[in-house]
């Protein structure tokens, strides 16, 4: 049994559910694979009503999700409502996709023939999800990959068993039928056991996996072993540079919400503030200040973030605490660490002991040889360096691997265009935050967060389609591509005279 507990208050069940092992999800794969032929056969735009009864139930339903969001993994109940709201307007780009997914007419090199693609869905897809996004990524995946005709299995984060039920639940009431979506809650080692005998069997197609750099390059190697490429959405150590012409103050709001939002638990969170070396006591010391004054605490109230997703995301920040060194100065806070009645925060709102609170921190002085330069960390922790140069900015940017999201703060446009041009991230802001992507733009990284696959928009079709080509001659004699030519009569040696 999985026990989900309130990391606002650990005394709190919120659910308790089944484990699967690995044997049932394997049943869970055969049977949603047998089921897709037929889910197929559905007209697409029909398909496409379904997921528009989807979203507007998820919508209908928005502040209760919201709030059992909330309750399960910690986000701030606005960032809740925003997150349930990025499932709506995913079913809604998607509902008009069903009326579309467009295949083409090509013409052919010979008479009497014609060319043409169609989209063709993949089979059964099983999608491995994080506990920081409950509905929003896990929505990414199911919502296309359904429309376009795959069946589904859903391994959920084990943390937030009670949201991942809610969501299939609403699915259902939508119209999908429950051997199209099946929802499997599971450990690592029984999920990845499964996926190797999936694979094997053939009752996998395609894998969607959103979650750390070593757990997808063990999930992508399975994949390629059965000659299959994932869908990866992998993590980031996303870097933020202010030029001294920016507008510091929106910078700051910048880098506070996408530091400390979330706890820092996003994918596309902060991770180094790169501030250029003429303005960087100044900015450094008010975003101290913005930090050090920040509400931390009950997520339900008006804070910057709320607690830790569970207790092993907070051990897992006190591990990267550890990475301090000597030449780092530690801002931010009145202590670091757990927020606890005996190491509190200033202003902190609620009571600390009840959940698994963390101190933002600051750890400034980052250079390119730490291992925090390296190192996504995942909690409410920024770092923070300095540059001289564009260029400099651009190679320390890139320098650690990852290439998620990043941005830059700045109003000159020549700036804007070299950081576009260098910077190795999938995604790029400007003037604005690393996280907060829209629905309907590619989401994805490079490198270390990702293997070129995007989520998102019409791009993702490509992670739940095959294309299939037709030719269809109608000549009534075989016409033979690329040695039946049509005689072109020209003259080459042809020069204009004037
Ligand atoms: C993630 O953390 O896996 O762009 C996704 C953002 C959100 C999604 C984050 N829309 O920050």
């Amino acid at each position: 049994m999985f026990t989900s507990t309130n990391p606002s208050n650990t005394n709190e069940v919120i659910a308790t559910v089944p484990e699967a092992t690995a044997a049932e999800i394997l049943a869970v794969l055969r049977t949603a694979k047998n089921a897709q032929k037929g889910w197929a056969k559905l007209p697409a735009p029909t398909r496409g009503r379904i997921i528009a009864n989807v979203g507007r139930l998820v919508e209908s339903n928005k502040e209760a999700l919201a709030k059992l969001i909330t309750k399960e993994m910690g986000k701030v109940y606005s960032e809740a409502l925003g997150e349930v709201q990025e499932v709506v307007d995913t079913c809604d780009f998607f509902l008009g996709e069903g009326r579309r997914l467009y295949g083409q007419t090509v013409p052919s090199e010979m008479q009497n023939k014609n060319l043409f693609t169609f989209r063709m869905p993949v089979g059964n897809v099983f999608v491995i999800t994080a506990g920081n996004f409950p509905t929003a990524v896990p929505s990414w995946y199911i919502v296309p990959a359904l429309l376009s005709g795959n069946s589904v299995v859903w391994k959920p984060s084990e943390f937030t068993p009670a949201v991942a039920n809610a969501l299939t639940a609403i699915f259902h009431a939508g119209g999908v039928p429950k051997d199209i979506l099946m929802t499997v809650v599971a450990d690592g080692a029984q999920t990845f056991a499964a996926l190797e005998s999936g694979l094997k069997e053939g009752v996998i197609n395609k894998v969607g996996f959103t979650g750390s750099t070593e757990v997808g390059r063990k999930i992508g190697a399975k994949a390629g072993e059965y000659i299959q490429s994932a869908c990866l959405e992998l993590g980031g150590k996303n870097p933020m540079v202010v030029m001294p012409d920016a507008n510091i103050d929106l910078a700051l709001d910048g880098a506070l919400f996408a530091g400390f939002g979330t706890a820092g638990q996003r994918c596309t969170s902060l991770g180094t503030l790169w501030i250029h070396e003429s303005i960087y006591d100044n900015v450094l010391a008010k975003f101290v200040a913005l930090v050090e004054n920040a509400a931390v605490g009950d997520p339900f109230k008006d804070v910057l973030f709320g607690p830790m997703i569970n207790q092993k995301y907070l051990d897992n920040h006190l591990t990267h605490l550890k990475m301090v060194q000597s030449h780092h100065k530690v801002l931010g806070s009145t202590s670091t660490g757990q927020i606890t009645a005996a190491n509190p925060r200033k202003g902190f709102v609620g009571d600390p002991d009840k959940g698994v609170f963390a101190h933002p921190v600051i750890v400034a002085g980052i250079t390119k040889n730490d291992e925090l330069y390296s190192t996504e960390t995942f909690g409410p922790l920024v770092t923070v360096g300095k540059f001289s140069t564009l260029d400099e900015a651009i190679e320390l940017a890139n320098g650690h691997g990852y290439g998620l999201s990043s941005a830059i703060y700045t109003n000159d446009p020549q700036n804007v265009w070299r950081f576009r041009e260098g910077i190795s991230a999938g995604m790029v802001s400007i003037n604005n935050s690393t996280s907060g992507a829209e629905a309907h733009l590619p989401f994805g990284g490079n490198g270390l967060s990702g293997n070129g696959s995007r989520q998102s928009g019409i791009w993702v079709l490509d992670q739940f389609t095959r294309w299939q080509s037709m030719n269809w001659d109608w000549s009534n004699k075989l016409q033979k591509a690329q040695m039946d030519l049509i005689e072109i009569k020209h003259d080459p040696n042809f020069v204009l005279k004037i």
